[in-house]
């Protein structure tokens, strides 16, 4: 899609997935860091933040964000400040946004401060980190969205700088189909190498179709990864079978992955880690509540199967990582009890009071795979 040059455009079926799995992350996210006193200030930072809307009135990506702390059932238990800061360079789009913020400050709490800047992101966020770096402060703990037409104004080296808080979280998108095409051309080459942080996207000009894609994804993970995150979970928004985004989320955290994770089962429900706009059986296979979890079996056997005892604990912790796509609500009688009543798992009894129960000490010994 070419950037639109009118203040609201079309929401595609695809942007609506970017959206739940924000409001989901989001509605995880404002009361593990926003209460009991974790944290004086927590941030919400939209870099690309667009007007608010799109033309058929449905809700843009601040909208969401303010929405998610405004209905929330823990609202009057988050104590910390709750900054929201929407960066928008389009004068048209950012004064559309600020006619929706005067009309979502009143059903906010009172701990609540939303500031649009009208700017672009690269240079905004150098401004507020340069502020900070002079004052001998950190950047508070913050889900920074960056959310581009195509692929330029997202530098990794702000991404590094964001990430040098260990509270801080990126969720970043960008349009595969600009950036399979900008990889020829040759005026792209500046954003690229921004983007990435290093010129070594260009070995894609010699990669055609999956493969092009596949490298690309991986080095922006492991680019991430040496930006600071240690835990990088991915997914695609589809329309039909086109690829249209690519979205990333960096954290140093398991507990950050986990929830990422979680969000993303919640709106894509097939364990393939895609949202697919338009699918037909979409609305019917949401209420599914019984994913295929035997893949995750045949992980953990791979994984543990010949390294002798481990804790359940352990087992989770590797669950949330994203080593998995899986969540650790889906271990315990989902994948552990099946496995044990099949002997694919033994359990000392002695680490655990109750027949097919799971504590976090108990420990296990999965049987390899018998293929294995
Ligand atoms: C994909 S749209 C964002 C949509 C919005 N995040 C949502 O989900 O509703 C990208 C927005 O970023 C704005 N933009 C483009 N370049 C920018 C830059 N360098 N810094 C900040 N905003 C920019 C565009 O005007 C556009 O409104």
């Amino acid at each position: 899609m070419a950037a639109p040059k009118a203040t609201l455009w079309t929401r595609d079926a695809h942007t609506e997935g970017k959206h739940l799995v924000l409001e989901h992350y989001l509605n995880a996210w404002f009361p593990i860091l926003g209460m009991g006193n974790r944290n004086g200030r927590i941030l919400f930072v939209d870099g690309f933040a667009g007007p608010g809307e799109y033309e058929g009135g449905e809700p843009g990506s601040p909208v969401v964000a303010m929405r998610v702390l405004a209905e929330h059932s823990a609202k009057s238990m988050i104590n910390a400040e709750v900054v929201f800061f929407f960066i928008e360079n389009d004068p048209r789009r950012a004064g559309n946004l600020r006619d929706h913020v005067d009309r979502w400050r009143p059903k906010l709490p009172a701990n609540a401060n939303v500031h649009v800047r009208e700017g672009s992101f690269d240079v905004s966020m150098k401004d507020v980190l340069d502020d900070l770096d002079e004052q001998g402060r950190r950047i508070a703990p913050a889900l920074v969205m960056i959310d581009p037409f195509g692929v330029k104004g997202m530098p990794m080296a702000v991404i590094r700088r964001i990430m040098a808080n260990p509270k801080c979280e990126v969720y970043a998108s960008f349009m595969w189909e600009s950036m399979n095409r900008f990889v020829s051309e040759p005026e792209f080459e500046g954003p690229l190498n921004e983007l990435f942080g290093s010129a070594s996207w260009q070995e894609a000009r010699r990669l055609d179709g999956g493969e092009r894609k596949d490298f690309l994804h991986g080095l922006y993970q492991r680019q991430l990864k040496d930006a600071g995150a240690k835990q990088v979970v991915h997914f695609h928004l589809f329309a039909g079978n086109r690829l249209k985004y690519s979205i990333f989320f960096g954290t140093r955290h398991t507990k950050g992955s986990d929830r990422m994770k979680k969000a993303i089962w919640k709106v894509a429900p097939w364990g393939d880690f895609a949202f697919r706009g338009g699918r037909q059986d979409q609305l019917v296979l949401l209420g599914l509540d019984t994913p295929d979890l035997r893949p995750l079996q045949r992980q953990l056997q791979d994984h543990y199967g010949s390294q002798g005892w481990v804790t359940v604990h352990d087992v989770l912790e590797f669950v949330r990582s994203d080593e998995t796509i899986y969540h650790d609500t889906q271990v315990k009688k989902p994948v552990l009890k099946p496995m044990e009543q099949n002997g694919l798992l033994r359990v000392d009894e002695n680490t655990r009071t109750r027949k097919w129960t799971y504590p976090n000490g108990c420990q296990l010994r999965f049987e390899p795979h018998a293929t294995s």
